[in-house]
């Protein structure tokens, strides 16, 4: 017993050690790593094809996020996607490097139609702003969603409902939404001002 507590006050101190150490990330290695991935994420109304919605919007998001996206889309906790080619080498490192440079290099704020009626999505969204906020702090546990394409949204929205794309926390969440509730609810989040693309 005692040794097996001995044992679990180390691993507490490797956990606790392991956060208090500032890891250096080189921006730069972001920026020329980001390369590969102006063609999409810089232009504006960027479209993906089979299944068609906009390339979502990244410019201004947090770096937590982007970074464990990046981390799912490499291990295909994600469907495969345009996105499994570009990350499937990606180190942990130039992942980091990646995520700090997006999320502080907001560019374009451009917008797209969609349809929805947005008004009807703002009473649904009441109890997803606790999350989704445009906190770029550490404590914010959702991406920002304000200003994304609408139909990107609704596509993720549906890939979490079909369980294509995998979050126990999202999956519960929207379980019971319509797909025109889903449609409101992209449209309120789409008229919103905050995401960009990568400049
Ligand atoms: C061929 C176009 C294309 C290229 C090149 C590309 N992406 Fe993407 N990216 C997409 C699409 C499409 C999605 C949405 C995939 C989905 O449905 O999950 C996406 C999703 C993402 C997401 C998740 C966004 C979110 O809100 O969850 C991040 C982060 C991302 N890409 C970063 C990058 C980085 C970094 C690179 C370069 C290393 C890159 N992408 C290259 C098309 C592209
Ligand atoms: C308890 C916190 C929490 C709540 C409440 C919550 N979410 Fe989320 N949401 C998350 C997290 C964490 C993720 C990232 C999951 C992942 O990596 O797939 C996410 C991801 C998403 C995404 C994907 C974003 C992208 O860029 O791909 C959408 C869309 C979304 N949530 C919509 C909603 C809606 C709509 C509601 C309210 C009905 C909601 N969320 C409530 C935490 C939350």
């Amino acid at each position: 017993m005692k040794q097996v507590m001995m044992s679990l006050i180390s691993g507490l101190f490797l956990v606790i050690s392991g956060q208090g150490q500032a890891k250096e990330v080189d921006i730069q290695v972001g920026k020329n790593a980001f390369e590969t991935c102006r063609g999409c994420h810089s232009s504006p109304n960027a479209s993906n094809v089979y299944p068609t919605y906009y390339v979502p919007k990244i410019g201004g998001q947090r770096k937590g996020y982007i970074a464990s996206a990046l981390t799912a889309y490499k291990h295909e906790a994600r469907p495969r996607s345009s996105m499994l080619a570009n990350t499937y080498d990606l180190t942990d490192d130039v992942t980091e490097a990646l995520a700090a440079y997006i999320e502080i290099s907001a560019g374009k704020k451009s917008k797209a139609p969609y349809t929805g009626n947005p008004s009807a999505g703002e009473k649904l969204a009441g109890i997803c702003l606790s999350c989704h906020t445009d906190d770029l702090s550490d404590a914010a546990t959702g991406p920002i969603l304000a200003g994304q394409y609408g139909n990107y949204l609704l596509k993720v929205m549906k890939d979490y409902q079909q369980g294509s794309r995998k979050d126990p926390v999202m999956q519960s969440m929207l379980a019971d939404f319509t797909e025109e509730n889903l449609e409101d609810i992209a449209s309120y989040f789409a008229n919103m001002n905050s995401l960009s693309v990568v400049r």
